[in-house]
């Protein structure tokens, strides 16, 4: 140790003010505030740290500083189990998860820092708190949606569904059968939720997609009593309902297109990851953003895209990349259904992992990084 290290830790000891997290202001709010409120498989909930500097708030220490802890009785007046995780996205914002096992009474968050409680903690909770798998519908739709805090339906949906103002289904639903009951091109599941209990029946050859919505209507009817209701789920990758049909025909789907009718709901991808958080799947959009690299303004503005040749939308793709380097970095992983263009639309890139994908930077940023890293 030199003379000027030991004397900047002179400081630091001198005068604990300097380790400059302000307390007072730190930040913190989210769902998993309220479990007794909202009930989630993994409940989650933010802190931004407020610092001085703001490398005092992305760095390891200020992280080995940070405590969450959850208290709870279970019915039978033993400790509730829970697992917690904390994933520092480094840029001053924490996310905080945790699963709670069994239903939990006397439910406390605590979050310190440094031994000392932060934000308004503790948070207390006074009703139960249920766990996930809990049968509970306790609460109705609309206190759901008002406390989840959903906001209105997004303009995109909105449209969509104007389309619909009122539905016959006794009329629209042997047609709709009638019309997308093509086993080798269409995997459509028909579900009907009657006193809230969830019946469905699905037309096609390939539906083990259909885990995905059964997943989430059964998540809800947990939660809440759903009005009995009756809708078609398209599990394709393509809108099914398009424009130049006879009719049209209200068809819930993973993605739509101006030409066709289809009404979007948030890919599998989205519902399973909100799902399974902290569970079968951890490339969520939380563990993602809790394992980057480069700080955000190290990252360039380009659009990035991965993957194989299912369709020919991505062979357009490629080309506009191409046309447009600056904005676009487009290539295709695997041929498959286009193998005779692999000569025009190759070489196949290599295969980008979930957490690199939102974390790709150009050599410049890199260089930039790393003369600055080495200057200070
Ligand atoms: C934080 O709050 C406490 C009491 O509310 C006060 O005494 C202290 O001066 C505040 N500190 C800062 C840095 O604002
Ligand atoms: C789709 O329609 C919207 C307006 O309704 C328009 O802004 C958008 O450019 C259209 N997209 C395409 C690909 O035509
Ligand atoms: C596209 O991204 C890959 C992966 O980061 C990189 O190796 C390649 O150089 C990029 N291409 C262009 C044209 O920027």
């Amino acid at each position: 140790m030199n003379d000027l290290t030991l004397f900047f830790a002179c400081i630091c000891i001198i005068q604990p003010g300097l380790s400059g997290v302000n307390l007072n202001e730190t930040n913190i709010w989210g769902p998993g505030l309220k479990p007794d409120k909202i009930v989630m498989p993994a409940r989650y909930f933010f802190i931004q740290l407020a610092c001085t500097e703001r490398d005092q708030c992305i760095s390891n220490s200020a992280q080995e500083n940070l405590e969450v802890k959850i208290d709870g009785l279970t019915e039978q007046g033993t400790p509730c189990r829970s697992w917690i995780n904390i994933l520092n996205r480094k840029d001053g914002f924490y996310i905080v998860r945790y699963k709670i096992y069994v239903m939990c009474i006397d439910v406390k968050i605590s979050v310190y820092y440094k031994g000392e409680h932060v934000g308004s903690s503790p948070y207390i909770s006074k009703d139960i708190v249920f766990n996930d798998e809990c049968r509970c519908p306790r609460d109705s739709l609309e206190n759901i949606i008002k406390t989840w805090e959903c906001g209105s339906t997004p303009l995109l949906i909105r449209k969509k569904l104007n389309h619909f103002p009122k539905i016959d289904w006794t009329q629209l639903r042997p047609e709709v059968i009638k019309t997308f009951d093509k086993p080798l091109s269409v995997s459509l599941c028909h579900y009907i939720i009657k006193d809230n209990r969830v019946h469905r029946k699905c037309y096609g050859k390939y539906v083990g997609f259909n885990m995905f919505m059964d997943a989430i209507f059964l998540s809800l009817t947990r939660k809440t009593k759903l009005p009995d209701l009756e809708i078609f789920v398209n599990l394709g990758d393509w809108p099914l309902a398009v424009h130049n049909m006879p009719e049209k025909y209200p068809i819930m789907s993973w993605c739509s297109s101006n030409d066709s009718y289809d009404i979007v709901m948030p890919t599998y991808d989205l519902t399973e990851s909100t799902l399974e958080n902290m569970g079968r799947v951890t490339l969520d959009v939380f563990s993602v953003q809790g394992n980057t690299k480069y700080l955000f303004e190290k990252r360039i503005p380009k659009l990035f895209w991965r993957g194989r040749d299912s369709n020919k939308h991505r062979l357009n793709l490629i080309k506009l990349s191409r046309e447009n380097p600056d904005l676009i970095n487009a290539s295709l992983t695997n041929f498959f259904f286009y193998r005779d263009k692999q000569e025009e639309y190759g070489p196949k890139a290599d295969y980008v992992s979930f957490f690199e994908f939102f974390d790709i930077h150009n050599a410049r940023s890199l260089t930039v990084r790393e003369t600055a890293f080495l200057n200070g």
